[in-house]
């Protein structure tokens, strides 16, 4: 038979983290008005998991991001698709960009400084390549497309700072 009961609230289902945030982004300026918010409360050995598919934004978001970080509204921000790892010093200290689509397994992240990287802001694109390595404290973004120009933002993690988060 089954059991009667009530939908678990956002944060409740098991295993995922107690804080969540559920953030409307209509066009492309929302999407980096939450990268410049996220990059207001990031500090050194911080790390942000960017989710979603093929075009959902995470690039958008870690380019807006580097250049609230870096107070540089130009900044270049190339992708690193082939060279899996950029890395830029900013306002904020040292920020890593990996974009691991092309990673073969989790034994090929030591070779591209992921642990020395972790003394900086790390962000992370296709992050379920970190396997066992993905850290348990970070900031996850799961961007969701649901229409050409709105996405969908579902934070997890910073327990501690999620709600200073516009
Ligand atoms: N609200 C929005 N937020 C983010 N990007 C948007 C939005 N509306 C439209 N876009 C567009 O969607 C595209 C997102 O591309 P982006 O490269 O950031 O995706 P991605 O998630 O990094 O994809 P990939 O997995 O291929 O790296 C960009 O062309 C961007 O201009
Ligand atoms: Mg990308």
């Amino acid at each position: 038979m089954r059991r009667l009961s009530a939908t678990p609230a956002l944060g409740q289902i098991a295993g995922m983290s107690a804080a969540t945030r559920l953030i409307e982004l209509p066009r492309l300026a929302a999407t980096e008005a939450l990268a410049a918010a996220v990059a207001a409360l990031a500090r050194s050995g911080d790390v942000i998991l960017l989710e979603g598919p093929l075009g959902a934004g995470k690039s958008a978001f870690a380019r807006a991001f580097l250049r609230a970080a870096s107070g540089d509204p130009a900044l270049d921000v190339p992708s690193p698709t082939f060279t899996l790892v950029q890395s830029y010093d900013t306002q904020i200290g040292t920020v890593h960009h990996f974009d691991l689509w092309r990673l073969d397994g989790p034994a090929g992240i030591a070779e591209l400084g992921w642990q020395e990287a972790r003394d900086g802001i790390t962000l992370v694109e296709w992050p379920d390549r970190l396997g066992p390595l993905r850290p348990d404290d970070a900031l996850r973004i799961t961007l969701d497309i649901n229409g050409e120009e709105t996405r969908r933002a579902l934070l997890s993690g910073w327990a501690d700072r999620l709600e200073r988060i516009v």
